[in-house]
């Protein structure tokens, strides 16, 4: 018997012809990842970002259309205040890398969430990367930054009753399509599929307007260990499901 398990071939396991539009992922579990190593909760954050950079190539290689990750919730400002700074951080770092390449990658990147509570230094290159990106025609990547789905129908109902209140909305007509354009992801089509890593069973206020049919995705992996091949897994299980949305279907 061989000691060893020949490396699974896992892109072989998935259609590319036939990938889901807008892939979602709620980046958990750096803190784990860190501590299995001893290393400082910053330091899975950083192999966290780090690996956020190389599923997002990809999924530009792969030619994917939306990417939507969570990097940083409305709940997530509960946590010590030099995590939260150290967070900040590599947010900073990763924009200012992804501008010096941003020519060259063609990424078009926009921001889910409420910037204004971000440092200056940090809310000034989102709103640099966007503008930049606003017309490029690779992957569309969409950073949840100080996101929570409940404040963002919040907002939606408020800007809706502003509108109503000025007579430019009128509420008995109201349907999901007009409601769905006051939301952060205004224009963006639903996820086909939210994948969360390091095994919480959980939504955690992420997208949850928009998730009312997404196809979910768990693994125990930890967010920076979710590897090309943990990626192509999930777009496999992806395939394999049989989308209803309510109906019936002739199987
Ligand atoms: C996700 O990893 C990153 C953020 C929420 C910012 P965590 O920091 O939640 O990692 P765990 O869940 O503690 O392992
Ligand atoms: C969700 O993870 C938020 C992000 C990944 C940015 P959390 O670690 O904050 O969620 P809970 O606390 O486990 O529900
Ligand atoms: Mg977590």
């Amino acid at each position: 018997m061989p000691f060893f398990k020949p490396r699974e071939n896992t892109a072989a396991l998935v259609d590319f012809t036939r990938l889901p539009r807008h892939v979602a992922i709620i980046m958990d579990g750096n803190g784990r990842w860190a501590k299995k190593r001893g290393l400082p909760r910053t330091a899975g954050h950083a192999a966290g970002a780090e690996n956020f950079r190389t599923i997002a190539t990809y999924c530009k290689e792969i030619g994917l259309e939306y990417l939507t990750v969570y990097a940083f919730s409305t709940e997530n400002w509960k946590r010590p205040s030099d995590e939260v700074a150290a967070i900040m951080g590599l947010l900073k770092k990763y924009l200012i890398e992804a501008i010096e390449k941003m020519e060259r990658d063609r990424v078009k990147m926009c921001f889910f969430g409420d910037l204004s509570p971000l440092p200056e230094d940090l809310r000034l290159l989102c709103e640099q990367t966007r503008e930049i990106s606003r017309h490029y025609d690779g992957v569309q990547v969409n950073i949840c930054l100080n996101y929570g789905g409940r404040d963002e129908l919040i907002r939606a109902a408020k800007a809706f009753a502003m509108d109503c209140a000025s007579g430019r909305a009128d509420p008995n007509h109201l349907s999901e399509g007009q409601f769905s354009g006051y939301l952060f992801s205004r224009g963006v089509p639903d996820p086909d599929l939210v994948i969360r890593p390091s095994g919480e069973l959980r939504i955690s206020n992420f997208l949850l307007w928009q998730s009312a049919y997404s196809e979910f995705y768990y693994t125990d992996v930890l967010w920076p260990d979710f590897s090309k091949d943990e990626l192509h897994r999930a777009l496999a299980a992806y395939q394999r499901r049989q989308r209803r949305f309510g109906g019936v279907t002739n199987a």
